[in-house]
């Protein structure tokens, strides 16, 4: 795989909280957490609920601070939301004013790319998530699985050099989550995009995944990083796929039993 596209080094967040009248109080969301991911790498990141996955991604969105640490893209460090990182989250965040057409020509013209190029652009990627003819509706007409199509075409139309994803499908139906799932896979293979993710679901990261980052209860550091070596596309209900996914329940489930690997923290 090529060169690392993002570094995370020796990230740390500690969140001051209000309590009012003048009293403070403040919880540690991210220990430390160290991770890279390679240029055209599709990376998910799997941990128990409240561990700090949606502040870590929205730290690299440059939505939120860091209390330490470093966070590098193409080299250089992250100091607030750009166009160089596009963001897919679990809510979706269209403009309910806009149609689809405008949603996503809507970063193409912050980005400041020529209206003349603004409907090839839109039309491929629209083509792309297989909604190529509800250009001029608006959002409260479209499934929420349209919906995150568009948020994906959205994200993927103003070239982002990393695509930050935060349980995209996670309120979608299962069906639905399968088809997209295999969409983003294909999308991913034809725009060769660096891809962090960040899921609840065994299978869908195992599914997705050149590596899976698992997390640790709050306050979180990577506890192991698995690289998953089956073929595409893959058959989820494989030998080999369903060992990765015992592989991977076993981790998680260790890391919910506390005690024990608290000491594998100290060792690691
Ligand atoms: N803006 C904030 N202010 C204060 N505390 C916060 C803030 N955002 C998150 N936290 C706290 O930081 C911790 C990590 O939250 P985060 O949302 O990153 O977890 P998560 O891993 O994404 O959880 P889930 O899997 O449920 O989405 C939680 O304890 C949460 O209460
Ligand atoms: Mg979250």
């Amino acid at each position: 795989m090529g060169r690392s596209k993002l570094i995370v080094r020796n990230l740390r967040k500690i969140f001051r909280i209000d309590e009012g009248f003048g009293r403070y109080s403040s919880i540690t969301a991210i220990d430390d957490v160290n991770l890279e991911v390679n240029e055209g790498e599709l990376v998910t990141i799997i941990g128990p609920s409240g561990c700090g996955k949606s502040t870590l991604l929205m730290i690299i969105a440059g939505l939120y601070d860091k209390t330490s640490g470093e966070v590098l893209l193409d080299g250089a460090s992250i100091n607030g939301p750009g166009l160089d990182r596009g963001v897919v989250f679990q809510e979706f965040a269209l403009f309910p004013w806009l149609t689809v057409r405008n949603n996503i020509c809507f970063g193409l013209k912050m980005k400041g790319v020529p209206a003349s190029e603004h409907d090839r652009i839109m039309k491929r990627y629209l083509k792309l998530v297989k909604l190529e003819e509800f250009e001029k509706i608006f959002p409260h007409r479209l499934s929420g699985g349209m919906k995150q199509r568009v948020g994906i075409a959205r994200a993927l139309a103003y070239s982002p050099e990393l695509l930050l994803m935060d349980e995209p499908f996670g309120a979608l139906d299962a069906q639905t989550r399968t088809s997209l799932q295999q969409m983003l896979v294909d999308i991913w293979s034809e725009t060769r995009k660096t891809i962090l993710f960040v899921t609840h679901s065994v299978r869908e990261a195992v599914f997705l995944s050149d590596r899976i980052v698992v997390l640790s209860r709050r306050p979180s550091r990577v506890r192991a990083v698995i690289d998953v070596d089956l073929p595409r596309p893959r058959q989820r209900l494989s030998q080999p796929f369903l060992r990765y996914e015992e592989e991977l329940e076993e981790l998680i489930a260790r890391e919910l039993g506390d005690k024990a690997s608290k000491t594998e923290a100290r060792v690691a």
